[in-house]
């Protein structure tokens, strides 16, 4: 089992397929965007697969894909059917907006994804516009339907909380998620790139009891991976998550580190810790040479993000590394 230097075991890892995204949400990504990254610098799914073999050997276990919008890469759901066949890999599940999920439900539930998460933070057309500079509602929506057709189990609802905006439709989306049966998960904005650090963000903590007792809720378990705490109704029919980087980080149980489009592995979403694997990879290291890689990469994990004291620290877009 990988285990850092302080004792937290690694066993999750984030994939990002590519930084690319059809949407232009405001916390992520400036409306004008042009720093992606080159088509050469991708990693090719053979070059994903290595480095996802290599993280099996060592223990992990749990991969996500995501994005940017893990959808618009070409034939993603051929490079899920090649990750959920690695030995070792136990939980394969996908981060997306959902602007897609109408024609590639079907595809990534057969390649062997079994868990979806989709970004949704408003269910009303005119803001959903403001915020993501496109016109999708309907189709994310048709998604979502599409996805619960195709036998995703569970299917979760991220939702960023933005005060004066998102913040006021969260008693709305929990009714949605209530009659759809989807799982909700509310999420304190992050500072990362400018575009985090200008949008108001929300402290979750007064919003969670404020639900607790509008909806009858009480404290629940929910499996997966994450940090999230979970109120659930009585029946347990329902349950919505908090996710609170800010106002109660959870980094002293972090299990995961996260793999760029291009190749490099960060080991803290809020700080700049890195190590490159591409240059390796493309100059043919053997399996035993990546394998020490990703050891000592995993013991360079830093403590924890420092979004409070240096909220500027990070200057790359959340698009570039995955949420
Ligand atoms: N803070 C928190 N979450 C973010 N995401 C993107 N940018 C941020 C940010 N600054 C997450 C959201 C979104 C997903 C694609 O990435 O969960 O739904
Ligand atoms: Fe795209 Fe997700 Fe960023 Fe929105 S938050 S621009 S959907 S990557």
């Amino acid at each position: 089992m990988l285990t850092d230097r302080f004792g937290r075991h690694i066993d999750y890892l984030r994939l990002s397929v590519t930084d690319r995204c059809d949407l232009r949400c405001s916390y992520c990504m400036p409306d004008d965007f042009k720093g992606f990254e080159e088509p050469r610098h991708w990693l090719a799914f053979d070059e994903i697969e290595r480095v996802v073999r290599a993280f099996a050997r060592l223990g992990l276990q749990r991969i996500r894909l995501t994005g940017g919008e893990p959808l618009v890469r070409k034939n993603v759901h051929e490079l899920a059917a090649r990750i959920s066949a690695i030995p070792g890999i136990t939980d394969l599940s996908l981060s997306t907006n959902g602007t897609q999920l109408e024609k590639k439900a079907q595809a990534l539930r057969a390649a062997g994804v079994t868990r979806l998460n989709v970004s949704l933070d408003t269910l009303d057309p005119s803001r959903f516009a403001a915020i993501t500079k496109r016109d999708a509602l309907d189709r994310v929506l048709r998604g979502l339907m599409a996805a619960r057709h195709a036998g995703f189990v569970p299917i979760k609802i991220n939702m960023v909380a933005i005060a004066g905006a998102t913040g006021e439709e969260i008693d709305a989306m929990v009714a949605f998620c209530i009659d759809q049966r989807f799982v909700l998960r509310l999420i304190e904005v992050m500072p990362v790139g400018d575009t985090g650090r200008n949008v108001a963000p929300m402290s979750l903590g007064p919003i969670q009891e404020r639900l607790r007792s509008r909806f009858d809720l009480i404290d629940g378990i929910v499996p997966g991976a994450g940090p999230a705490r979970y109120l659930v109704s009585r029946d347990g029919q329902f349950q919505i998550g908090f996710i609170t980087p800010i106002s109660q980080h959870f980094c002293d149980t972090c299990n995961r580190v996260r793999l760029s489009v291009d190749g490099i592995l960060y080991l803290c979403l809020g700080q700049n810790d890195k190590v490159d694997l591409r240059t390796p990879l493309r100059a043919g290291c053997s399996d035993d040479q990546l394998e020490a890689l990703l050891r000592d990469a995993i013991q360079r994990k830093p403590l924890r993000h420092e979004f409070g004291e240096l909220p500027a620290r990070i200057m790359r877009f959340m698009s570039s590394v995955g949420g």
